[in-house]
């Protein structure tokens, strides 16, 4: 299938099938993936947590609003974090990056207000986001982009000290009844006049 084709083929899935496992490999890949993400000079500002532990996924969901059900039938969530504590983050950024991104990211940081400056990290994760919702249908699976978590409540869960979650993406196969397929529920956009320009 072409990318367009693909896109074309890719839904919010809101209905999982509970049997089918995804193979070990398409994890690995997705991993990999999401760490290729690209982001604004580089900053890399995220963590992304693979669940698949049903215990913990079981209390995921039940702190994701309307998304409890899905994250239930669905065997993998992936939790998408962003850089909370920027003391330890400066540490990231002094030990792991090139000279020329700690001094534009350095400079970023003493002249914005913190609250632009966390805008600015939090943005970087709906790159992700994308090339992972990409990534999953691309790799044969269906997938599910959420907001809808309670922040607070994944922190403690997941015991996290440094990063604090800000996206979660459900991922696994869709199942045959699921209503928003878009063989039963066309894609619902506005129109190539309206949001495209061509000069
Ligand atoms: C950033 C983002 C957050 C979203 N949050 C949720 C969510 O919490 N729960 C859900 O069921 N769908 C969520 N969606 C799915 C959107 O409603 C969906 O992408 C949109 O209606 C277009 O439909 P499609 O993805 O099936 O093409 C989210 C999508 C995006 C991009």
């Amino acid at each position: 299938m072409n990318i367009l084709n693909l896109i074309e083929s890719r839904y919010s899935t809101k209905k999982y099938d509970t049997e089918k496992e995804i193979p070990e490999s398409k994890i690995e890949d997705l991993k990999e993936i999401l760490r290729l993400t690209p982001s604004s000079i580089n900053i890399q500002p995220w963590k992304f947590t693979f669940v698949q532990n049903a215990e913990v996924k079981t209390k995921l969901a039940a702190a994701s609003l309307h998304n409890e059900e899905k994250i239930n039938q669905a065997k993998l969530l992936v939790v998408f974090s962003v850089a909370d504590d920027l003391d330890a983050f400066q540490k990231v950024v002094d030990s792991e990056y090139v000279p020329a991104l700690r001094d534009w990211y350095n400079n970023m940081k003493a002249t914005m207000p913190e609250a632009d400056l966390r805008t600015w990290l939090a943005k970087q994760m709906y790159i992700a986001l994308g090339f992972g919702m990409t990534a999953s249908i691309s790799l044969g699976l269906d997938s599910t982009p959420m907001e809808g978590i309670e922040a607070e409540k994944y922190v403690d869960i997941l015991g996290m000290k440094t990063y604090k979650p800000v996206l979660a993406m459900a991922v696994g196969y869709g199942a045959d009844d699921d209503y928003n397929r878009p063989e039963v529920r066309p894609k619902s956009r506005r129109s190539p006049e309206d949001v495209i320009e061509h000069i």
